[in-house]
């Protein structure tokens, strides 16, 4: 079977403290670090800028993944890229152009990924599979971490498995929004490669970190 790859969201993660969340979640055996990137225009709230990934860049190796919840996307790509991070998705409904924001990122040297609502169709990636080297599959509506998953995007990520293997290109097929220890074997089993978690992973404090990792990989 697939490794599974476990990408903690930071937005659970103590703010007061997060340059040391950081290194815990690292020590702790994660794989990404999940930034969740909000404008309080797209989603109703406002977390992280470029100027905090560039400081928490210091306490971690890993991935960063950026998960940009913002409209525009193209004006803040490049300040991103250079903050440090690694991958960088967008939500196609962000923006006039998503081929052009696609391009925009490859051409910053960064991997591009495309974000999947619960309501949008797999088909909004039909015309950039060529191109992008991650989907991420929304299983709550975004702006919030702590919600309930979304049992019909279960489909989706089934769907999109059979697109990305038919595609033969190397994909990875990430799930964000409301994993826990009975959603994340429902995700890894409909086709998932990588799992955010938030409350999940942050739950109990940074003694607890690995053990909720490894039970999440299902190790
Ligand atoms: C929601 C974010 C998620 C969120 C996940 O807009 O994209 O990454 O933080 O949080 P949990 O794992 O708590 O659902
Ligand atoms: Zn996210």
């Amino acid at each position: 079977s697939r490794p599974v790859k476990i990408a903690p969201s930071i937005l659970s993660a103590d703010f007061a403290r997060l340059g040391d969340e950081v290194r815990a979640i690292t020590e702790a055996g994660a794989d990404y670090v999940h930034v969740d990137v909000m404008d309080g225009h797209f989603v109703p709230n406002l977390t992280i800028g470029p100027l905090v990934v560039k400081a928490l860049r210091a306490y971690s190796d890993l991935p960063f993944d950026v998960h940009l919840m913002i409209q525009p996307v193209d004006p803040f790509v490049e300040a991103f890229a250079e903050a440090g991070a690694d991958i960088i998705s967008f939500h196609p409904e962000a923006g006039p152009h998503p081929h052009r924001t696609v391009q925009l990122i490859k051409s910053l040297g960064k991997k591009a990924g495309l974000v999947l609502n619960p309501a949008t169709p797999v088909e909004a990636v039909e015309y950039l599979l060529g191109d992008i080297d991650l989907i991420l599959v929304m299983s709550v509506n975004p702006g919030f971490g702590g919600q309930g998953f979304i049992s019909s995007q279960l489909d989706k990520i089934a769907r999109l498995r059979r697109m990305i293997d038919d595609s033969g290109r190397e994909i990875e097929l990430e799930v964000d929004g409301g994993i826990n220890t009975r959603t994340a074997p429902q995700a890894i089993a409909a086709g998932a490669d990588v799992l955010v978690a938030g409350t999940a992973t942050f739950a109990g404090g940074p003694t607890a970190y690995g053990a909720n990792i490894r039970t999440l990989r299902g190790d």
